[in-house]
């Protein structure tokens, strides 16, 4: 039997991983003009934190989680998020001395027992950014005006925000009481999975996707009718903050997000592409206390992250990973006959790769005929053949592949002939 990968997890191939690195750098390009400093944090924490921070009702605790133990018995997860351990590691670094807000995003890979389909994945990817100090509706709309021209700068418009408030430890408990009680009376109606988060959390109804749930959640009470004063104060001034700055969104009172850590704001960016269930580009909102959970000292947060494999999907419109996998194409291949003109080629292709030019040798082709084809399949732009002639006259002959036209220049030309040929042909590969 063959080994291959893990179900859930993928290759990411040459062909399909360039798409990748310009979404990283554009969002490294455009964070910064945010503020945003870069964190890296343990793909492995200790199992606790997302226990407590997650919540251990949530589905992602509850039987999504990698963990293990490790050889002294202590229990270890690997990250199903990204959110806890930056501020488990703003906390452990003092992160909050510097300055009162401190801004930090992270791209890396999650992990998340679910059962793989399109755009859901055992190990995914993503890009996140969190805001800690700050309790400001002002800086919650900041972040959607970034995400709103990262998204549109990758040329991706058919997108739609979803916002909504989930209340705070003041008015979220009374509406929670309500809602149970409601689904109480409507229990035989619901799901086997309603039934039991009638009792354990009743808000991730709200979230049910299946059909028979759906009449019955229809008619349930609405959250934004029973936030308490500063709640809606701050989710209006959020609200007003998205309007001036020319951000749509749409008020969704349904929107419970499957973290419990999240108060107030929360928001999703979704696309119908994604399909009818998996719709969810990027999740985000304020997790006020999340610090505090988790031993720290009081501290306002608030986030989001996106995921890379449903953007890759949506820019590619691919459903697959991986693209063929082509060689990339030199700027000048160089051709030898024997050890001594290999050894000259090998110092050649030194100086011309010192100069930012892309050369190319084959080891392993025999025959000159051999090189060559080699050279035409990989579509280089130049070849040029180093024989006893060469060495003796210096004179080297370059050869144009696209039309074979052929030139004589000195050892010392070639690197200033490849840079001026470039203009012509685009840059280097
Ligand atoms: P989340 O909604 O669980 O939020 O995940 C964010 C995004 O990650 C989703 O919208 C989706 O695009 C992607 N994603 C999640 N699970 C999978 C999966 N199994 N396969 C592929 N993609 C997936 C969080 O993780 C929060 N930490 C976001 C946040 C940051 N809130 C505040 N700050």
């Amino acid at each position: 039997m063959n080994v291959q990968s893990i179900r859930g997890t993928h290759d990411i191939l040459p062909g399909s991983v360039e798409l990748w690195q310009t979404i990283e750098q554009n969002a490294r390009e455009l964070f910064r003009l945010y503020g945003y400093a870069e964190i890296r944090t343990p793909v492995l924490e200790e199992t606790e934190l997302f226990a407590r921070s997650i919540g251990v009702e949530t589905d992602i605790v509850q039987k999504e989680m990698y963990t293990l133990e490790d050889s002294k018995g202590k229990s270890i997860t690997l990250r199903p998020e990204g959110t806890a351990p930056v501020v488990r590691s703003y906390i452990e670094h003092n992160l909050y001395a510097n300055s009162q807000v401190t801004k930090l995003f992270y791209l890396g890979p999650m992990f998340r027992h679910e059962r793989p389909q399109k755009g859901r994945y055992r190990q995914f990817h993503q890009i996140g950014a969190e805001v800690l100090g700050s309790d400001n509706p002002a800086v919650e709309a900041e972040v959607l005006h970034m995400l709103d021209r990262f998204l549109r700068g990758l040329g991706l418009s058919d997108f739609r925000l979803l916002v909504n408030s989930v209340g705070c430890q003041v008015c979220r408990p009374g509406y929670v009481a309500l809602l149970r009680e409601a689904l109480r009376g409507r229990a035989s109606e619901l799901c086997a999975e309603c039934q039991r988060r009638t009792e354990t959390n009743p808000l991730r109804v709200l979230d049910c996707k299946t059909p028979e749930c759906q009449p019955i959640i229809n008619q349930l009470p609405s959250i934004l009718d029973h936030l308490c004063q500063e709640c809606r104060v701050h989710f209006d001034r959020f609200l007003e903050y998205l309007a001036l700055q020319g951000i749509a969104s749409e008020t969704t009172p349904r929107l419970v997000r499957g973290l419990d850590y999240y108060l107030r704001t929360t928001f999703e960016i979704i696309s119908d592409r994604l399909g009818p269930t998996q719709n969810a580009l990027l999740g985000g909102g304020r997790y006020d206390g999340l610090s505090e959970l988790i031993g720290g000292p009081p501290t306002k947060g608030f986030g989001f992250a996106l995921g890379m494999e449903r953007f890759v999907l949506l820019l590619s419109g691919r459903s697959e990973l991986q693209a063929p996998y082509k060689a990339p194409a030199p700027e000048l291949f160089l051709g030898y006959m024997g050890e001594p003109e290999l050894q000259a080629a090998l110092a050649l292709a030194a100086g011309l790769r010192a100069s930012g030019i892309f050369a190319y040798i084959d080891f392993e082709a025999r025959s000159i005929k051999a090189q060559m084809r080699q050279a035409n399949r990989m579509e280089s732009k130049f070849t040029c053949v180093i024989g006893e002639n060469e060495l003796t006259t210096g004179a080297f002959h370059i050869k144009r592949m696209a039309d074979g036209r052929q030139e004589t220049v000195s050892k010392e030309e070639i690197v200033p002939y490849i840079l001026k040929a470039r203009e012509t042909y685009g840059s280097a590969g």
